[in-house]
């Protein structure tokens, strides 16, 4: 089989992809760290958190909401545009998120929250956003450079984390974090390369969707799993992929699904422990239907920890090395994403809304 086989992990950029997997979980230790001294002043009385950023870093407010859903007051909302959101009121706290610090998105919606008066601070590795920032007297936490965005959002959350929670607008103790992290490590052990097929439910993911279209479906704190799953599946392993939340499908998706689609179509569905009864049986009954009666192909990831971090942690390292694994099977370059730069550089209007901001900032554009 493929994937347990020493060779199928000799191509460079697996190699590469290892590696950054094998220490991502190490990240969020790391990104606190990084965030020790910025204490950006947030007034008392804002009323939501907003985080702006696309892709990998995108990911890390979605992810954090999940993570914090019980333990803080004010909403997160997650932006992936390039303005600043029309609902905002200057009660909201914003966190631009770019781990290049050249995203076009993320900067100029970064910039028009600025202009707006809103408090802002920010999270990259360099780029134009350190820049603009150190400009502007933005607060920026600086995370450790030379990692693939994607998998730089533990350094990136962790940074995130540790503002919020140092301002109490989020409720998570380092002791928390950590042992949620040394859970996670066992799941991430589990799905490890030496582990066979046959008891690694990474593998047995991938080998199921790796030449389909993954239909993923979560609930819950796992949603953002569920997307970043998908995002993984988008840009490691070179395929398409499809994010669905419960109990929403039950009322329109589950009508879609025939004997005609379990060719090209297979079904990942994230699921914890601790869930809910009417969703354990939701999902129960969408299984027997789409594997026992209609043939599609179904996959079960299941986070068994006791509590929401770890399960979110477990699942998300799972899901990663899933992808791993896919573009193993699908011979795909995991490092390489020659489509997103070609359209980061080959939208004229993207490109000349970056040089209005070098310009506008006196920086040079990237
Ligand atoms: O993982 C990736 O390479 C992408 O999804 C990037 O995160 C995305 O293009 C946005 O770039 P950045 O994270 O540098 O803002």
């Amino acid at each position: 089989m493929k994937l347990d086989t020493p060779e199928s992990y000799e191509r460079p950029e697996v190699r590469e992809l290892l590696a950054q997997l094998r220490t991502e979980l190490d990240g969020f230790l790391e990104g606190m760290m990084s965030a020790k001294n910025v204490s950006p002043k947030i007034p008392h009385d804002i009323n939501s958190i907003v985080f702006l950023g696309v892709g990998g870093s995108g990911i890390v407010g979605d992810l954090l909401s999940d993570i914090t859903a019980k333990r803080r007051d004010l909403p997160i909302l997650c932006h992936k545009d390039y303005f600043r959101p029309p609902y905002l009121t200057r009660d909201a706290l914003i966190v631009a998120v770019s781990y290049s610090g050249n995203t076009t998105e993320t900067l100029s919606a970064m910039v028009e929250a600025y202009d707006a008066g809103l408090p802002t601070f920010a999270i990259t590795s360099g780029g134009l956003m350190k820049e603009i920032c150190k400009k502007l007297g933005i607060p920026v936490v600086e995370v450790r450079a030379g990692l693939l965005p994607r998998m730089a959002v533990p350094h990136m959350l962790g940074a995130a984390v540790s503002v919020l929670a140092s301002a109490e607008f989020v409720r998570i103790t380092t002791d928390e974090f950590k042992s949620a992290i040394e859970e996670a490590k066992r799941a991430q052990e589990s799905v490890e390369v030496h582990k066979p097929l046959e008891s690694n439910v990474a593998k047995y993911t991938a080998n199921c969707i790796y030449n389909k279209i993954a239909f993923i479906y979560s609930h819950g704190y796992l949603s953002s799993v569920g997307y970043r799953l998908k995002c993984q599946l988008n840009e490691n392993a070179k395929m398409l992929a499809v994010n669905q939340g419960l109990p929403e499908v039950l009322h329109n998706d589950i009508e879609g699904w025939n004997p005609a689609v379990a060719n090209c179509l297979a079904v990942v569905m994230l699921r914890y422990k601790s869930e809910h009864m009417v969703i354990r049986e939701a999902l129960d009954r969408m299984e027997t239907i789409l594997k026992d009666r209609l043939g599609v192909a179904v996959s079960k990831i299941v986070s068994e920890g006791d509590s929401d971090i770890t399960n979110i942690l477990s699942a998300m390292v799972i899901c990663d090395y899933v992808s791993l694994y896919a573009a193993i099977m699908r011979g795909a370059d995991p490092i390489r994403v020659d489509r997103i730069r070609s359209m980061r550089e080959g939208i004229m209007s993207n490109v000349r809304l970056l040089e209005q901001m070098a310009r506008r900032f006196k920086v040079e554009s990237k």
